[in-house]
């Protein structure tokens, strides 16, 4: 009998993903008649723009896309996103710098299958979302944290990237506005990080999915832009899903320099072909119109976000730092670890979020997900009215933590 393990080495080291876990959790229990309430989901609480999904209506009935089309997407939506990103971004670039994929997710799993050789290393600020670790590992690469905590607004510094680079750096990820953190870099923190990567011949991947979601003044800037001595080397992750509530779509897309898109659509000729035409000419509706359905988003979006803060930081024992950006907040339960709560005694913010499930039917994810410990992840994009009363739960049975 062989002795080989039925699972690669490669795909068993991937873990599930905690963020949908959690989720797939909370609806299990709620289809079990339990109601709870979830922070869980990583997408918008509005359902996809009319005009966008006739547009996929039309498309599905037109007999052209019931056929294989190229690899690398629709060529009238590859021209669309290249006005976009000129648009929302001013980055100049061309159809042909534009890779359209299955999903933001493919386009970073992608982008690091390109770039890296195994032993590469990748400068990851943590808190991270989840599958960048996972797309760096399947790649080969070897992922170096720089952490961060709530007492800079989960922002790294030039210096504490510096500290992490080794002449193994080959790419630094910049995500802003971040999940999980909601994080957003200034114009100038922006500068001094992508100066400092195209001094030291680093690679940027950049993942811009939150680009039209910052609150309060914040604004967002595109390192591509910021520092043009970047080009040749600067990989842009995007997609229509949280802009547009396409999640369930599936349209993202990758921009870099041609030589890294073409290499990246032979991967995707042999993993994917082209992604659903139907959801390529619903992606197109939406990134040739105009942003008012985001803009109305982002009005719900940031009322939610500063009841959230309030609400979490008047729970003893939580401290949450207002984000700036994306639709999450990432409050330290540090303090409560290890306290007394219905007669358990949770010793990571892990078990924590259990207990939250079990007592409150709240569902969170933890720190843990995230590369940090000791935190919660919570999503603001559900009902107004959900958000009060999950965040009351909360309140009420943290506040018996002794
Ligand atoms: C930071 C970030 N990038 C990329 C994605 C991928 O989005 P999608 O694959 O749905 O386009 C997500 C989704 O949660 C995200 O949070």
């Amino acid at each position: 009998m062989s002795t080989r393990p039925r699972i690669s080495s490669r795909i068993s080291a991937i873990s599930e993903s905690a963020t949908l876990a959690v989720d797939a959790k909370a609806k299990a229990m709620k289809a079990a008649g339990r109601p709870v309430i979830g922070f869980g989901a990583g997408e918008p609480d509005f359902p996809t723009p009319d005009y966008i999904v006739e547009a996929a209506v039309a498309a599905a009935r037109d007999p052209r896309f019931h056929k294989y089309t190229p690899a690398g997407g629709l060529p009238e939506l590859k021209q669309a996103i290249a006005a976009k990103t000129r648009r929302d971004s001013g980055y100049q670039v061309e159809a042909s710098q534009v890779l359209v994929t299955n999903g933001g997710k493919q386009a970073v799993y992608e982008a690091f299958a390109t770039l890296l050789d195994p032993g590469d290393e990748v400068l990851v600020v943590a808190p991270y979302w989840t599958t960048y670790p996972e797309a760096i590992k399947l790649a080969g690469g070897v992922q170096v944290d720089v952490v961060t905590d709530e007492t800079t607004g989960y922002l790294a510094s030039v210096e504490q990237l510096e500290a992490a680079r080794t002449e193994r750096t080959k790419v630094l990820l910049f995500v802003s506005p971040s999940n999980p953190t909601g994080a957003v870099y200034s114009r100038e923190q922006t500068e001094a990080i992508g100066r400092w990567a195209a001094a030291n011949g680093l690679w940027v991947v950049t993942d811009e999915i939150y680009e039209h979601l910052v609150y309060g003044g914040a604004e967002f800037t595109s390192i591509a832009t910021a520092v043009p001595e970047l080009a040749d080397r600067v990989v842009i992750v995007n997609g229509v899903a949280k802009t547009y509530a396409m999640t369930g779509w599936r349209v993202g897309w990758l921009i870099g320099p041609s030589d890294v898109v073409k290499a990246a659509t032979n991967l995707q000729s042999h993993a994917t072909s082209n992604v659903s035409n139907v959801a390529q000419m619903a992606a197109l509706a939406a990134v040739s119109g105009d942003l008012s359905a985001v803009a109305e988003m982002r009005e719900a979006f940031d009322r939610r976000r500063q009841a959230m803060v309030r609400l979490l930081n008047e729970i003893p024992g939580v401290v949450c730092p207002e984000p700036k950006g994306a639709f999450y907040v990432y409050p330290s339960v540090k303090e409560l670890i290890g306290k007394e709560l219905r007669g358990r005694r949770p010793q990571s913010s892990a078990e924590l979020a259990e207990l939250i499930l079990e007592e409150a039917e709240v569902a969170v994810v933890p720190g843990e997900a995230f590369g940090t410990p000791g935190y919660f992840r919570l999503s603001y994009a559900l009902g107004d009215d959900d958000l009060a009363e999950g965040v009351s739960r909360l309140a009420k049975l943290l506040a018996e933590a002794h």
